[in-house]
């Protein structure tokens, strides 16, 4: 872990002489600096970082998940493919020959900074998005650095006055041009120079295009139970219309969509666990549920174990007020644990019981075999259950006979009669 940490500050450091050097070395094509102290300091030290990458990378070979582990096989493997980037990069080329053009070779680093942001992007599954974004608008406005300094390239103005106001002036340039709001002061004069134009105008209309489809995307993204309740009120809006539902019909329906939204249940989740491999599957299901789980007294003192077990067979529901669960004889064959909520549990015309937060019910179908529900169950207000279907439930009752002996228990005292098991 902490030599991840570490890695990762390393690879920081390598993008920022990377992009160092990406900004200095066409700036040195064009206006052909003059080699000074600070100058020759920067570019030693970005050739001592860059050499210095290709020891880390030897001696700490970076491990990928679906490769070997073996370190000996792993620096084979660098030495044929990204060591010869390390290297070329790793070459002081405007200090040995004469010609500052030639320092662009050593911008191949920048294709480890792309790996790096992608890697980034893998990691922080989180802010993937917001960093697609900024890694974006970081190689945008390198383009339009290296596109303005092209331009001053071959716009050639023999001795500028002021080197600062060509370059922001052309920056400034290439920037409206690429954001294709170009007020059109400079314009091209030679041919070359209209070719340019036109092609960083065809750019922009893909940068601006990216920009707006990703910001989009973004924002979609950000809350998915919203989006699933803005769509169910757009369809319930169609609907209504077409059907002609009753106010008070319609009413209840936005309701229950405002609950599922507020209480974040609009997004089905069980739909992007099952496509996970079983393991990984019972692990997020656990975290999932854990924390609702453990306010089932009957769980209470029960291990990870049977967690594990039990919570990715509990399906959520939500019953809005009024609405029966089941009713009196309807026949039953899954049992209910009430998340949050009120409901009663009626015997003929007579409340008998009411059930809520923590509290089971439906289990004596768990018991008998085509049971018929001994009793109905409404819900008084919102309430959010969770449903085991009986085959599940009996099969991991068999594994925790005391669990089973305390919902025959209750069930017994429920009933006031013995509970004779399937
Ligand atoms: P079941 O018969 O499957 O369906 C109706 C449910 O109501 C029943 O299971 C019990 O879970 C529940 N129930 C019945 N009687 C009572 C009671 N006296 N107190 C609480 N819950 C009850």
């Amino acid at each position: 872990m902490k030599f991840n940490i570490i890695r990762r500050i390393w690879q920081l450091v390598i993008t920022l002489g990377a992009t160092s050097l990406a900004v200095y070395t066409p700036l040195n094509i064009v206006f052909k600096l003059t080699s000074n102290f600070s100058i020759d300091v920067f570019y030693w030290l970005v050739t001592i970082l860059f050499t210095a990458d290709i020891i880390v990378n030897l001696l700490f070979p970076q491990t990928e998940i679906s490769r070997m582990y073996n370190k000996h096989e792993l620096r084979i493997q660098y030495l044929k493919t990204w060591f010869i980037i390390d290297f070329i990069s790793a070459i002081p080329f405007t200090l040995i020959f004469t010609l500052p053009a030639l320092g662009i070779l050593r911008l191949v680093k920048l294709i480890k900074v792309g790996m790096f942001f992608h890697s980034l992007r893998q990691r922080a599954i989180r802010v993937a998005d917001y960093l697609l974004l900024g890694f974006f608008i970081f190689w945008l406005f390198l383009f339009a650095h290296w596109l303005a300094c092209g331009w001053i390239y071959i716009r050639n103005i023999p001795d500028p006055v002021n080197n600062v106001k060509l370059y922001l002036t052309s920056l400034y340039w290439v920037i409206e041009t690429l954001t294709t709001i170009g007020y059109g002061e400079t314009t091209p004069v030679t041919n070359l120079q209209y070719v340019y134009a036109m092609i960083i105008m065809l750019a922009g209309v893909g940068v601006y295009g990216f920009i707006i489809g990703n910001v989009a995307n973004l924002l979609s993204k950000r809350n998915p139970a919203r989006n699933q309740f803005f769509n169910n009120l757009e369809q319930l809006k169609v609907f209504v219309n077409y059907r002609k539902i009753p106010f008070n019909l319609q009413k209840k329906i936005s309701d229950y969509y405002s609950y599922i939204w507020k209480k974040k249940l609009g997004f089905d989740e069980s739909v992007f666990i099952s496509g996970l491999p079983q393991g990984l599957q019972n692990e997020v299901s656990v975290y999932l549920k854990r924390d609702i789980l453990e306010k089932i007294s009957l769980f209470g003192r029960v291990g990870d174990d049977f967690l594990r077990d039990v919570s990715l067979h509990m399906r959520p529901i939500v019953c809005v007020p009024g609405e029966c669960v089941f009713k009196e004889n309807d026949p039953g064959n899954e049992m209910y644990f009430v998340i949050r909520g009120k409901l009663e549990v009626i015997s003929g015309k007579k409340t008998i019981a009411s059930l809520t937060d923590g509290d089971f019910f439906g289990e004596i179908a768990l018991f008998t075999e085509q049971s018929r529900r001994t009793a109905t169950v409404k819900s008084i207000t919102y309430s959010d259950l969770y449903r085991l279907d009986r085959e599940l439930f009996v099969e991991v009752l068999k594994r925790y006979p005391a669990i089973a002996d305390q919902i025959k228990k209750t069930a017994h005292d429920r009933l006031g009669s013995e509970i004779k098991e399937n």
